[in-house]
C-alpha cells in the first residue's frame, strides 16, 4: 500500500506541533517501540564522523537531544554542537538532558526550521539529522540548506527509517508499523494519530536509491549509506567537496 502525501493523518508542516504534544513520552516510546534499537542506531552515527578534530556539528530536528548527547559522549573529535528544532517543548527536554550530562558548555539550542536554517553559510563541519527529514514537507529544500551551512569538505549524516528489502521482513515490519505501533503508541502517549503518522511517513519516504538522488541533486558528492537492523533504518552520508 502506498499513501499519497495528501492522505497523511497530519500535514508534515504541522508535525512539530504534534511532537510538542507528545514530548513528555517521546523518549520512553522511542525506546519501547524500537525495542531499544534506536540507541544503537544513533551510536552508529559516530562511525560516520570525519576523522579530523575540532568539529563543529549542527543537529537538525534535534528533538530531545539524543543525537547530540550520543555524539559528544562517544566522539573526541567534536568541539561544539548546535541543535535546531521547531518544537519548543522537545528543546526544553533536550536542554535539561544536556545539562544533566554536563555538556551545556559545548551545546546550544535554537528554535528554527530545517528548511531555513538560522545560521550563516559555511558555519559547520558536520550536519546530522535523525528521524527528522521524513517529517519535512520539502526534503530537497532541507538538503540544499544543509549544503549551504556546511563548510567546504563538510559532511551530512542522515539517519532515517526505511523498510527491509527482504519481502518477509518487510511484511513483518509493515504489520508492526500499521497495527502494533499506533496501538501501543496511542495507549502510552494518548495520541494514536501521532503513531499512525509515523507509519504513514515511513511508508512514503523515498529511501535507498531515491534518497541518493535527492542528495546528489542537492549537490552532495561521494554519497553512501549503511543499512541498520536488516534495513529497518538507514544512515546516509554525503560530502560537500
Ligand atoms: C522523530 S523526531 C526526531 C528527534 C531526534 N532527532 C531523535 O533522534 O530522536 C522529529 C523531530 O523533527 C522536528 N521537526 C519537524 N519538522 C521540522 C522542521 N521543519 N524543522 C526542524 N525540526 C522539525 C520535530 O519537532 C521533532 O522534534
Amino acid at each position: 500500500m502506498t499513501i499519497d502525501q495528501e492522505k497523511l493523518v497530519l500535514p508534515k508542516a504541522e508535525s512539530w506541533q504534534m511532537f510538542n504534544a507528545i514530548s513528555p513520552k517521546y523518549d520512553q516510546l522511542n525506546h519501547l517501540l524500537s525495542f531499544g534499537l534506536d540507541r544503537g542506531w544513533r551510536k552508529s552515527l559516530v562511525t560516520w564522523l570525519p576523522s579530523r578534530r575540532d568539529l563543529r556539528v549542527l543537529d537538525l530536528a534535534t528533538g530531545t537531544g539524543d543525537v547530540l548527547i550520543t555524539l559528544l559522549k562517544k566522539s573526541f573529535n567534536i568541539d561544539s554542537a548546535c541543535g535546531v528544532d521547531l518544537a519548543e517543548e522537545m528543546l526544553k527536554i533536550a536542554q535539561r538532558k544536556v545539562r544533566e550530562a554536563q555538556l551545556s558548555d559545548r551545546v546550544s539550542f535554537q528554535k528554527g526550521d530545517a528548511a531555513q536554517i538560522p545560521y550563516p553559510d559555511e558555519s559547520f563541519d558536520v550536519v546530522t539529522m535523525a528521524f527528522g527529514i521524513r517529517n519535512t514537507p520539502a526534503p530537497d529544500k532541507v538538503l540544499k540548506e544543509m549544503l549551504r551551512v556546511l563548510k567546504k569538505g563538510g559532511r551530512v549524516i542522515i539517519l532515517e527509517f526505511s523498510l527491509p528489502a527482504d519481502p518477509f521482513l518487510r511484511g513483518l515490519q509493515l504489520f508492526y508499523l500499521r497495527r502494533i505501533v499506533p496501538l501501543v503508541g496511542g495507549m502510552v502517549s494518548g495520541n494514536a494519530q501521532a503513531y499512525r503518522y509515523l507509519n504513514q511517513t515511513i511508508e512514503t519516504f523515498p529511501s535507498g536509491e531515491a534518497f541518493y538522488e535527492l542528495l546528489e541533486d542537492a549537490g552532495f558528492q561521494i554519497v553512501s549509506s549503511q543499512a541498520l537492523t536488516f534495513g529497518s533504518a538507514t544512515i546516509y552520508k554525503g560530502d560537500k567537496v
